[in-house]
């Protein structure tokens, strides 16, 4: 959980200093006021990017050069200072009490679940975000798996660039470097895809089991992990791609390109036994995503033993007020902590909130009641 938060010259906020409660808390207030430039400062503290750039230096107050992102987190009651040095023109420095810490060694020390609207296109949307999705979320359980997901990367690239030249000029040497980099791209791909795997099935089962209860027990979500290029079951991932590259290497060589992998995989949901995605409404698929979160946050609790931190931004107003009630109570029931984003405060029963802050141009203000 996060105890405390302090920013400085980032976004719109010159300078913020916020004490935040262990449960659920409200920021509310009219548009482009900076209620969600608080959570994406958090999520940048957890995962090491926003969410809604992928350039660090837009998260720097116009006409400064530097900002700074400071957290007080407390895991099982201990506590940790993380601290982000933003700056024009060069990496983001990351400290952990104090100590520089590499970006791809934050993963997993703050972990959140987000929330927002863009969730929606989960769905609807192109198979790299849920990809994405079931990567955030792995490598927040496992940063054995992040480090997997990095090297897997770097093997596509190197991979894919033998291809293209032994297109353009075989030789010996080439198709020796071929069959080295096919044994780690094997191996890489089997340990993910099979967590993948693993944690789309448990996905399932705790996303249905919230989805029927949202929707009054009239609708049978699931979720299945599609292997691309798989026709029917397959017993043995780690035979059935050293197969494939074997039997589709002129292809891949014509094509100069990984074919298949874990970065062409997909999540497919289905409502009903109903693709999701085509025919699925509006509500459905809010409901759907919805569920998803849920499950987020119980699969990262099982995994890790404590829940994540919740950012739901502006995604509450979009509920009808007995499904407002239902997470409300979820989420007390669990002792998450959680902050919401508003425009309209007076949807949530007081009794259920810690604490409103109005965010009015840059500055918070705690409504006291
Ligand atoms: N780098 C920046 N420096 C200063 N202001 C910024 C920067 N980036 C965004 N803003 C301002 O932040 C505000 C948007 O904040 P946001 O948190 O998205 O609003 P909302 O309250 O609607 O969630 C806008 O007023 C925008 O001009
Ligand atoms: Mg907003």
């Amino acid at each position: 959980m996060i105890r405390y938060l302090q920013l400085e010259h980032y976004r719109n906020y010159e300078s913020l200093e916020l004490d935040l409660s262990p449960s659920i808390q409200i920021f509310y207030g009219k548009n482009a006021q900076g209620k969600t430039n608080i959570l994406e400062s958090i999520y940048f503290a957890s995962i090491g990017r926003s969410h809604r750039t992928q350039d660090d230096s837009d998260l720097i107050s116009w006409g400064k050069n530097q900002a700074r992102i400071d957290l007080e987190t407390a895991r099982f009651g201990v506590p940790r200072r993380l601290r982000f040095n933003l700056s024009r023109g060069r990496s983001t420095r990351i400290f952990s009490n104090e100590l520089p810490i590499r970006r791809s060694d934050l993963i997993g020390r703050l972990k959140t679940v987000l929330f927002s609207p863009e969730d929606l296109s989960l769905i609807k949307g192109s198979p790299n975000l849920r990809r994405r999705f079931l990567d955030i979320e792995l490598s927040q359980a496992s940063p054995k798996y992040y480090r997997d997901l990095i090297d897997y990367r770097h093997v596509i690239d190197s991979r894919n660039l033998i291809l293209k030249r032994i297109r353009e000029k075989s030789s010996r040497k080439l198709k020796d470097m071929l069959e080295v980099w096919n044994e780690e791209f094997v191996t890489l791909a089997t340990r993910i895809v099979q967590r993948r795997i693993e944690a789309a099935q448990r996905f399932s089962t705790i996303a249905a089991e919230f989805h029927s209860q949202i929707s009054g027990g009239e609708e049978d979500l699931q979720i299945k992990y599609h292997i691309h290029g798989a026709r029917g079951k397959i017993e043995n991932y780690e035979e059935w791609i050293s197969s494939y590259i074997e039997s589709n290497r002129e292809n891949e060589i014509y094509r100069g390109s990984t074919e298949i992998g874990a970065h062409r995989d997909d999540l497919r949901f289905s409502i009903n036994e109903v693709n999701a995605k085509n025919f699925s409404s509006q509500g459905q698929q809010r409901t759907a995503a919805l569920s998803i979160k849920l499950a987020e946050l119980e699969f990262l609790n099982e995994e890790s033993g404590e829940y994540p931190v919740l950012l739901l931004d502006d995604v509450m107003s979009e509920l009808d007020s007995n499904r407002r009630r239902q997470l409300l109570d979820f989420l007390l029931k669990r002792k998450i902590q959680t902050l919401i984003t508003a425009t309209d405060a007076t949807i949530f029963p007081t009794e259920s909130v810690d604490a409103k802050f109005e965010v009015r141009s840059g500055q918070i203000f705690r409504n006291l009641y």
